[in-house]
C-alpha cells in the first residue's frame, strides 16, 4: 500500500476531481466517498456559506475523509479602462458584468473558506493557481489537514514542496479545465505526464498524484508504474448524472474526439483546456490581450450564462481533458470508479 491510499485510508489512489463553476455537486462527492475514493469539494467562484453548506452535507454523510480545493489569489490587479473597454466591445453581453474584484476582495474570500476548512476540520485541502501562504500551511498542519499544493512543472513542484505541501497534484497538459501552474517563467510549457511524472518523482520526495487524460485502469497503472502515488481524475466524473455540468457541454463531450480541445486564456484569462467552440475560433488572435483572471472570467461571465441558458455550445466553455475520446455516454460515479477496477492489483 502505497503512501497515499495509507495515509487516506481509501480503497483504490484516485481522487475525483474538483470542478469549480457548479459541476462538482454535493452527490458526486457523496458518490465518491462511498465508492472507496477521495472526494473533493470545488469551493472556487462559491460563496463562502454556499462552501459551508456542502462541507455540511458531506460531512454528515460519512466519516470518510474529502477534500476542499481552494483558489490561491494572484496579483490579479484591477485592468484599466483602456484594457477593458476592447474585450466589452468584443464580448457579447459583457455589459452586464458584475464588478471586478480587488485583490484585497479575493484574499478575503480565501481566508473565509480556509477558516471553514479549519472550523469543520476537514481532513485535506488542495491549492491551485498558486503556492499558498505560509501562515495558511502553519495553521492547517496545526490542526492535521493534509495539504496538496497544484504544479504542471518539476519547478513548481520543488516548490510546493518546500512551501510544506504533504503532496503534490501534477497536472499534465492533457488535462481539462484551467492549468494550475502558477511560474511566468514557464511560459507556454506544457508537458505531457508521461515526461512529467517520472521527472518530479526524482525531484520530490512527496507522493505524487497524476492528472490529465486518465479515464481507465490503463491510465491509472501508467502513472503508479512511472512513479505518481495516485491519479486526480475530473472529465470522466464531469460526464456522470450526479455532474452540475450543463447538458449541452455533457453533449460534446460525448461527441467530440480528442483532437478537439485545446487550451485557452479566452474566457477567464488563465489557461484552461476545452473543446473549440466558435467563439474560440473567432477570437483566437486576441489570446495574448486577455484581461488577467479573474477579471476576463468577470468580463465574459454575461455571454457564458446566456449562452447557457440558449443551450448554445458556441459561446460556452466546454472545458474537457484529451481523454474524451475515450468518454461515450452520460454514467455514474460508480461506473466510473469499476473503470479502475484494479483486477490485476494496482502496480
Ligand atoms: C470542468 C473542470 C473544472 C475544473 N475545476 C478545477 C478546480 O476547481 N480546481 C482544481 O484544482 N482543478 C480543477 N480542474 C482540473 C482538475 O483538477 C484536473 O487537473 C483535471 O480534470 C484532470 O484532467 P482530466 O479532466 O483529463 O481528468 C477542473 C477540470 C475540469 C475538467
Amino acid at each position: 500500500m502505497n503512501r497515499f491510499l495509507k495515509r487516506l485510508s481509501l480503497e483504490k489512489p484516485i481522487i475525483q476531481a474538483p470542478m469549480a463553476g457548479g459541476i462538482t455537486t454535493t452527490e458526486m462527492v457523496k458518490a465518491a466517498m462511498d465508492g472507496g475514493i477521495l472526494g473533493s469539494l470545488a469551493s472556487g467562484y462559491l460563496a463562502p456559506q454556499t462552501l459551508e453548506e456542502q462541507i455540511r452535507i458531506v460531512s454528515d454523510h460519512s466519516d470518510r475523509p474529502y477534500q476542499v480545493n481552494v483558489f490561491v489569489p494572484g496579483n490579479g490587479k484591477i485592468p484599466e479602462d483602456s484594457e477593458v473597454n476592447p474585450w466589452v466591445a468584443r464580448v457579447p453581453a459583457s455589459q452586464k458584468r458584475g464588478n471586478f474584484m480587488t485583490i484585497e476582495e479575493q484574499w478575503a474570500d480565501f481566508y473565509k473558506k480556509i477558516d471553514l476548512i479549519l472550523q469543520y476540520k476537514v481532513k485535506m485541502c488542495s491549492f491551485t493557481f498558486q503556492l499558498p501562504p505560509v501562515k495558511v500551511v502553519q495553521q492547517l498542519k496545526n490542526e492535521g489537514c493534509i495539504l496538496m499544493g497544484t504544479a504542471s512543472t518539476v519547478n513548481e513542484a520543488v516548490l510546493m514542496e518546500e512551501r510544506g505541501m504533504d503532496m503534490v497534484c501534477m497536472q499534465g497538459s492533457e488535462a481539462g479545465g484551467h492549468r494550475g501552474g502558477f511560474l511566468e517563467e514557464n511560459g507556454d510549457s506544457s508537458i505531457g505526464l508521461i515526461a512529467l511524472i517520472p521527472q518530479t518523482v526524482d525531484a520530490i520526495d512527496i507522493p505524487v498524484i497524476a492528472a490529465g487524460g486518465i479515464t481507465d485502469t490503463r491510465g491509472l497503472n501508467a502513472a503508479l508504474a512511472l512513479g505518481a502515488e495516485g491519479v486526480q481524475v475530473g472529465t470522466p466524473f464531469l460526464l456522470c448524472k450526479e455532474s452540475g455540468a450543463h447538458p449541452v457541454h455533457k453533449q460534446r463531450i460525448i461527441e467530440a474526439n480528442s483532437a478537439e480541445t485545446r487550451v485557452t486564456s479566452l474566457f477567464t484569462g488563465k489557461k484552461a483546456r476545452g473543446i473549440v467552440n466558435k467563439w474560440m475560433m473567432e477570437n483566437e488572435g486576441y489570446e495574448r490581450s486577455v484581461l488577467p483572471y479573474p477579471h476576463q472570467h468577470v468580463l465574459t461571465k454575461p455571454m457564458r450564462q446566456e449562452a447557457a441558458q440558449a443551450a448554445a455550445p458556441a459561446r460556452m466553455s466546454l472545458w474537457a481533458g484529451q481523454g474524451i475520446g475515450s468518454l461515450g455516454e452520460e454514467t455514474t460515479v460508480k461506473e466510473v470508479i469499476a473503470k479502475f477496477d484494479g483486477k490485476e492489483g494496482f502496480v
